[in-house]
């Protein structure tokens, strides 16, 4: 959005996928302290996000917004505090109605979301450090002028706090069979694409609770355009490292969301993640890829069946490709540079995997395991441009 501080995908934890609403401040703490242990802060992840449950029931005599007074028994100031001495940000959760979520479905009690408290609660974030608000619009679908119109009376406010805050809005209006392709580029600096992101791999060809990975590519990916600084699609938190997704499953969401640009909220318990979790986490040369100041989405650009491909152009002129499987056995997949918009006949790729580099004249192939993805970023040849300006899209640099 307009004056948005997230020129890159922000990277960060989410409460929500391994806490739902027994969130406690004890645990939002342990996940700071293991964003700087297990490396991720260094890595570039930046916002601890509590997601919803954690406010008491009832705002105070004044209205005010109030904190859980045993579930978070320090308050939020204090709790941005203990965030903020580890280098880190903090994101907090609210809705534009009169109840958040979880509030709406019964398992936290109360009406508190913000509707008619916007600039008042605006101010209370603001006055407790906080960074980032996802803001969750849940009881009812409403039209869309409505939800444009009370999602912008909290990025105005927000704004008017004058401390930068990341504004991540869920619209929950995509389900409509191929999803909701609004473009809220005008209202929040990201928006979430699909419904709830659980760790399954695919979930038949659903639009609706509970999406697995591939069902999210399938909507998000179509997308891309709109993606730019300070405007991205949201394909919802990750699920690396959640117990229902395989190592190799992890590894593909994880570089699939890398390339469609997309947040990296790490949803799963940090403190308690394997190495090889952690290592999917901390990829250096996929986190590039997603931190790319083009801010380009990544596109399919090839689909046949079970295997796909995708590109995503980067700023010094080199593509990201991503190979994707999604049957059942081990398969080849290949693609050529001319696909992915570069012309020529000697190129570099570096596996984005292992950092290994090879010379291609212009085939870029990999053996790609059941549920895999291979990825490499190829440089050389010089930009074919009608290609590469599809890749680079249409909805970047509206800030
Ligand atoms: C919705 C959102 C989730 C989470 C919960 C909290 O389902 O999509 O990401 O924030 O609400 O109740």
């Amino acid at each position: 959005a307009p004056g948005s501080p997230a020129l890159t995908p922000p990277l960060g934890w989410n409460s929500w996928n391994s806490f739902g609403c027994g969130i406690t401040e004890a645990q939002v703490r342990q996940a700071a302290d293991a964003m700087v242990s297990s490396g991720m802060r260094d890595a570039g992840y930046q916002y601890v996000v509590v997601d919803d449950c954690w406010f008491d029931p009832q705002r105070d005599s004044s209205g005010n917004l109030r904190h859980h007074p045993t579930k978070f028994p320090s308050g939020m100031k204090a709790l941005g505090d203990y965030i903020h001495s580890k280098g880190l940000k903090f994101g907090i959760y609210q809705a534009p109605n009169e109840k958040t979520c979880a509030q709406g479905v019964g398992t936290h009690p109360g009406s508190t979301g913000s509707k008619g408290h916007e600039v008042q609660d605006a101010r209370s974030f603001a006055s407790w450090g906080v960074d980032y608000l996802k803001y969750d619009w849940c009881s009812g679908a409403g039209t869309r002028d409505e939800q444009i119109a009370r999602f912008s009376i909290m990025r105005d406010a927000l704004r008017a706090t004058g401390r930068p805050i990341v504004y991540s809005i869920n619209s929950n209006s995509f389900h409509a069979p191929t999803g909701d392709k609004y473009d809220w580029g005008e209202v929040a600096d990201l928006w979430r694409t699909t419904e709830d992101l659980l760790d399954i791999w695919q979930n038949g060809n659903t639009n609706s609770y509970p999406m697995g990975v591939g069902n999210v590519l399938d909507v998000t990916a179509p997308l891309a355009a709109q993606t730019g600084p300070g405007n991205w699609n949201d394909p919802d938190m990750l699920v690396v490292g959640r117990p229902g997704l395989s190592l190799t499953e992890s590894r593909a969401h994880f570089a699939l969301w890398a390339l469609m640009a997309a947040p990296l909220m790490a949803g799963n318990d940090i403190r308690t993640m394997s190495a090889d979790v952690s290592a999917i986490l901390r990829n250096p040369r996929l986190l590039a890829v997603n931190q790319d100041p083009l801010g380009a989405g990544g596109r399919r650009v090839r689909d046949d069946g079970n295997t796909e491909v995708f590109a995503k152009a980067l700023s010094d002129g080199s593509v990201a490709v991503g190979l994707l499987n999604r049957g059942g056995g081990t398969t080849t997949i290949s693609t050529t540079a001319a696909q992915i918009g570069l012309s020529g006949n000697g190129f570099t790729l570096t596996d984005l995997w292992t950092g290994g580099t090879s010379t291609s004249t212009g085939t870029i192939s990999a053996s790609v395991p059941a549920h895999g993805v291979a990825a490499f970023r190829v440089t050389g040849g010089s930009p074919i441009t009608a290609t590469t300006s599809r890749l680079r899209g249409t909805g970047s640099g509206r800030c």
